[in-house]
């Protein structure tokens, strides 16, 4: 990236400096409001650093308001605090029909001629933004209402937060006071985590306590790298400005540059209201962001000043909240469980609780060191968790509900199941049981095993593999080359004609590569592309079992921990002896084909959403990851295609509005056919 000179005289660089502040506002407000940028990633960059090198070299042109700012300052002792103008009240909730038409009928005796906003109560942290001159200069948590913590320069971080207020310029007020809230997406939040696990650092445990963590930062260069959002709901002192409507406020908040939800709605009265609570709760799961609950607000603001407040809630509006998706029980025990890969999860079986019309029964305490972050024991109460379809979680323990009787928990030393010694693998937090004949692990092993990428067994799908396990009729994985034709029949579902294709694909599954078979065997970190790179480097299986794990890692693109993977995996005896059976029962390994160099789609970046057809979402990323390219789970700007299948939502959306390549499954096939040279 080639930087411009820098300017000459302080005239020349204060011109060019406002010059760039003006385009990197512009561009911020496209990328982070909008949604809709129109310069790329890379233009982007070489603007800030053109205004970076700028201000440090004239710092006397520096202003708060600089697009620079919002890369976070340097951290500060504390935070300090800062008094509201005007209180910042809380809301009085309702919980059914009647509350809100009773709201209603209050408001009414105010004034017979008015409407009311309905918007999303969101789930986040409220706060304060302070402009002067439209510039912003405080910004302020809720706090206990009276005085909040002192968060600007955290503040500033945020993308969709104007540092400077947008428009014509001429109707911004000396001072306004915005509020709003500061939220984590949904999608950003997992992303988050994802990225917190593979650092092993701990993990939020909702997007609630992600925002409010990220915002009340002391250092906000962390502030800056975390996902934040606001939304603009509201105003305190506004010198300068009437506004007669709420909806009237909130179109010129959008119009100052500031994100209104496009969820707000006007409502004539309780019944369009309550409509508006029905219709948010069923659509609740499908936003990207969490609500626990709707507002509903009066929209005539001089109708709010007759109405007044209550000692801490105005009466001029209410929360209509969503049944709880949190509850209290108490953790009855804590059991192994062992997934198809053999890691033992801990399990907790607690009280069954219903939450969201679900009866709640088991909750994965994930991992060891889970258990000992959050000091889980038997016997504790808990608070519980489900959002949504997610699987329920674990928010927190309840301490003060112990009467020490509880007991601490540790992972057993061996497999709950068939009492093989479970393994620490280096560097990861999951313990292993290795042992690939697994009863626990069999079912699973032996699905994967047919799948498409590995042994191709077409006609073995999750159904048969059940049923082949618990009929007993396969043990290990070379057990499925001596089924008989009579054991098929026998089987529920089974005719002549699909013994025979069966027993065909079966025989005709030995036929294969280095690479398939690598795969097949469901060695933890050996997908498809690390598979085909083994495979390559080694060219036959004697070599990869007898490979230590340095002598694995010398292989490029095999990090120490898949290293250690295979040469784990490849000491347990009975995999050892697994693949001797294999190879015994006439399973031959051609020559693999492709070679390391075989990358066609090297550096590019897969998003998948919707529903594919043909391919599972684990095959379509495993396909793209063999030839090189990297799956995803969020769409951003350095995506490089988006697959988007039947049902495709908010990426898809997010996909065009960036102007993404977006693919249907049947050009994704063509692309893949393509570069895979067939
Ligand atoms: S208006 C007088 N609008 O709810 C209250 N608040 O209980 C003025 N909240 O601390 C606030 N969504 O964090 C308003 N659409 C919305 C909101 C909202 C969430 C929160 C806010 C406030 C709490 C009040």
């Amino acid at each position: 990236m080639d930087s411009p000179p820098l300017p000459t005289d302080p005239a020349a660089a204060e011109k060019r400096a406002a010059r760039l502040r003006e385009q990197l506002h512009h561009h911020n407000y496209r990328y982070y409001v909008l949604d809709d940028p129109v310069i790329s990633d890379a233009e982007y960059d070489r603007l800030m650093a053109e205004l970076q090198a700028i201000e440090q070299a004239w710092p006397e042109l520096l202003t708060p308001d600089s697009p620079t700012q919002r890369i976070g300052a340097a951290p500060r002792e504390e935070l300090g605090t800062i008094t509201h103008r005007l209180p910042m009240m809380s809301l009085l909730s309702i919980f059914d029909d009647e509350a809100a038409r009773s709201f209603e009928r209050t408001c009414r005796q105010a004034d017979e001629e008015m409407d009311f906003v309905a918007e999303p109560k969101y789930d986040g942290l409220a706060v304060e933004l302070v402009y002067e001159n439209g510039v912003l200069t405080v910004a302020s948590t809720r706090g206990d209402g009276i005085t909040g913590e002192d968060v600007t320069d955290n503040v500033r971080t945020i993308g969709s937060v104007p540092l400077r207020i947008g428009g014509s310029g001429q109707d911004i007020p000396p001072l306004l006071e915005v509020r709003g809230e500061v939220h984590m997406r949904i999608s950003e939040f997992r992303a988050l985590n994802r990225r917190r696990a593979e650092q092993d650092e701990p993990l939020f445990a909702n997007p609630r306590n992600a925002a409010a963590g990220s915002l009340r930062q002391l250092d906000s260069s962390i502030t800056a790298v975390r996902p934040l959002a606001l939304f603009a709901y509201d105003v305190g002192v506004v010198e300068g400005r009437e506004f007669d409507t709420h909806w009237q406020l909130l179109q010129t908040l959008k119009q100052w540059g500031f994100v209104v939800n496009p969820e707000v709605k006007l409502c004539a009265d309780a019944d369009e209201m309550i409509a508006y609570h029905t219709a948010m709760t069923q659509r609740r799961d499908e936003l990207d962001y969490e609500i626990d609950g709707v507002v509903f607000k009066v929209n005539q603001r001089p109708v709010r000043e007759l109405l007044g407040t209550r000692s801490r809630n105005p009466r001029w509006a209410v929360a209509y909240k969503f049944p709880s998706r949190q509850e209290t029980t108490r953790v009855a025990e804590i059991v192994a469980s062992v997934g198809r890969l053999g890691a033992l999860t801990p399990i907790a079986v607690v009280d069954p609780v219903q939450i969201g019309g679900v009866t709640v029964r088991n909750v994965s305490l994930h991992n060891q060191d889970e258990i000992d972050r959050q000091d889980v024991r038997i016997g504790d109460t808990v608070l519980i968790e489900r959002a949504g379809d997610v699987i329920p979680h674990l928010v927190k323990v309840i301490p003060e509900m112990r009467d020490g009787t509880e007991q601490p928990y540790r992972l057993p030393d061996r497999c709950p199941v068939c009492s093989t010694e479970a393994l620490h693998v280096p560097g990861q937090v999951v313990i292993r049981c290795p042992n690939m004949s697994c009863p626990a692990q069999i079912e699973g092993r032996l699905q994967h095993f047919a799948s498409r990428g590995a042994m191709d067994i077409d006609g073995l799908g999750e159904k048969l593999a059940q049923q082949l396990v618990s009929e007993g009729l396969v043990e290990r994985l070379p057990d499925l080359y001596h089924l008989t034709r009579e054991q098929l029949l026998a089987l529920d579902g089974f005719a002549d004609r699909s013994t025979d294709n069966l027993l065909a694909a079966i025989e005709a599954s030995k036929q294969t590569t280095l690479g398939r078979l690598l795969y097949a065997l469901s060695i933890p970190l050996v997908g498809q592309h690390v598979a085909e790179v083994l495979a390559s480097a080694f060219a036959s299986i004697e070599a990869i079992r007898a490979a230590s794990a340095d002598e694995l890692s010398e292989v490029d693109q095999i990090g120490p921990e898949i290293a250690q993977s295979v040469a784990t995996f490849f000491h347990e005896p009975g995999n050892s002896a697994t693949v001797d059976d294999l190879l015994g029962v006439g399973v031959t390994l051609q020559v693999p084909k492709t070679t390391t160099e075989s990358v066609p789609l090297e550096g590019l970046t897969f998003v998948f959403t919707g529903i594919l057809q043909e391919y599972t979402r684990q095959e379509a990323q495993e396909a793209v990851e063999h030839l090189g390219a990297r799956a995803t789970g969020s769409v951003s700007r350095k995506t490089s295609y988006v697959v988007a299948g039947a049902e495709a939502g908010s990426k898809l959306e997010k996909a065009r509005s960036l102007g993404l390549q977006i693919l249907t499954e049947q050009q994704f096939t063509a692309l893949l056919r393509k570069s895979s040279g067939e």
